[in-house]
């Protein structure tokens, strides 16, 4: 019997979930204790058994559930190749410097990458390493370059976690990572700031405030947002920035994803901003989405900026998405691509993709940082 399913909260109603989430979750949690969102989350996109991220075919694309920069056009990935040359010659063309891609999903972006390397005339041979948490994208991320890509430009390998590198000297950068990563939810009350998250209730989860501690420390949440306002903090991003700052030695880091700053998220999107896709469309409710939706939220970059500079690293840029491609070079990776295209239709298609990349996506942000300057690695 559905002990959960009549129930409802001020928070909304109780959903059915899967059976091996049910499992997952009690393993996480006593049934009927609070589970926070980041738990929650964690389970539902990233479970090796049934998490979102976990299972094939992968969710990118066309047949999937969303289209991300590098979807829209091989210039995307052209453009980004050419600020890791501009890295590669800024650290005076060492012979050690490596490309760390953050989450490459479905590797059409590195693909990309290594295409216009080639074109681009980089030194053969660079290992480029996909760096992703589930080890079905790393497999399809890696059998994609293997196929697709020219061979020898990259050295490509897969990997979990960028702390199986050790230090490295290069570019460490992602694309749409941090959105999906999981995150906590925190609501407003007029005595101060409550954690959002849900109860295991048999096979159905009830969304509930945190009923142990109604309070969280006021000093860490904005004391002007309004009641009702919800608010969420990328806290496993901030932990990945701080793992970029512990293995990057020299060279840069670069981030693109949609957010806004803290001040701005209260005032703009005061319910908060959880969204679940599926099929290119939002899902109403993103709880009754669960496992078979991707699930994201704004990169709330006051807080991410913070942890960098806490970590160390030095933030050389912040800006647009559409500013970042200008100056990296996209004009160059329109004007080969048309060189290179066979018809008229082909050329239109090109100029309307640049302008999407442009235009099209807004509230995303290009952020790059270095660690501080500390001498040469050592062997
Ligand atoms: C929204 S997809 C973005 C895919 C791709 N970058 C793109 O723009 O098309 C997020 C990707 O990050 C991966 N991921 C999640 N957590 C990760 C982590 N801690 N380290 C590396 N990759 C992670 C996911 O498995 C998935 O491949």
């Amino acid at each position: 019997m559905d002990a959960g399913a009549s129930e409802a909260s001020d928070l909304g109603s109780a959903v059915a979930i899967p059976p091996w989430l049910v499992d997952q979750l009690a393993r996480r949690a006593e049934p009927g204790r609070f589970l926070p969102f980041d738990v929650l989350i964690d389970a539902v996109l990233y479970d090796p058994q049934g998490g979102y991220y976990a299972s094939a075919p992968s969710p990118l694309g066309p047949e999937g559930d969303f289209y991300t920069a590098p979807q829209v056009d091989p210039m995307f990935g052209s453009a980004l190749a050419r600020r890791i040359l501009a890295e590669f010659d800024r650290l005076g063309r060492p012979d050690d410097f490596v490309v760390a891609e953050l989450g490459p999903g479905d590797g059409t972006l590195a693909r990309d990458v290594a295409a216009a390397l080639e074109g681009l005339g980089a030194p053969s041979g660079w290992p480029y390493y996909l760096i992703d948490r589930s080890a079905s994208l790393r497999e399809v991320a890696l059998a994609r370059v293997r196929a697709e890509a020219p061979r020898g430009v990259v050295r490509v390998e897969a990997t979990s976690s960028l702390g199986n590198l050790g230090p490295i000297r290069g570019l460490v950068f992602s694309n749409e990572l941090l959105d999906a990563l999981p995150f906590r939810r925190f609501r407003r009350r007029s005595e101060g700031w409550e954690e959002l998250g849900v109860r295991l209730a048999g096979d159905s989860l009830v969304p509930v405030a945190d009923p142990r501690t109604p309070r969280v420390p006021t000093s860490a949440l904005p004391a002007s947002a309004e009641e009702g306002t919800i608010l969420e903090l990328n806290t496993v991003a901030e932990a990945l920035v701080r793992e970029v700052s512990d293995h990057l030695g020299d060279g840069s880091a670069l981030f693109v994803d949609f957010g806004a700053e803290e001040t701005e998220l209260v005032r703009t999107r005061p319910r908060g901003t959880w969204t679940a896709f599926a099929d290119h469309r939002v899902v109403d409710d993103p709880l009754a989405a669960l496992a078979t939706a991707d699930q994201s939220v704004f990169v709330n970059f006051s807080r991410l900026r913070a942890a960098a500079k806490q970590a160390g690293l030095v933030e050389r840029s912040f800006r647009p998405q559409r500013e970042a491609l200008v100056d990296w070079g996209l004009e160059g990776a329109k004007l080969d691509a048309t060189s290179n295209a066979e018809s008229e239709e082909e050329k239109v298609r090109l100029h309307l993709a640049s302008k999407q990349l442009l235009f099209g996506f807004e509230q995303f942000w290009a952020w790059e940082l270095h660690p501080p300057e500390r001498g040469p690695l050592r062997a």
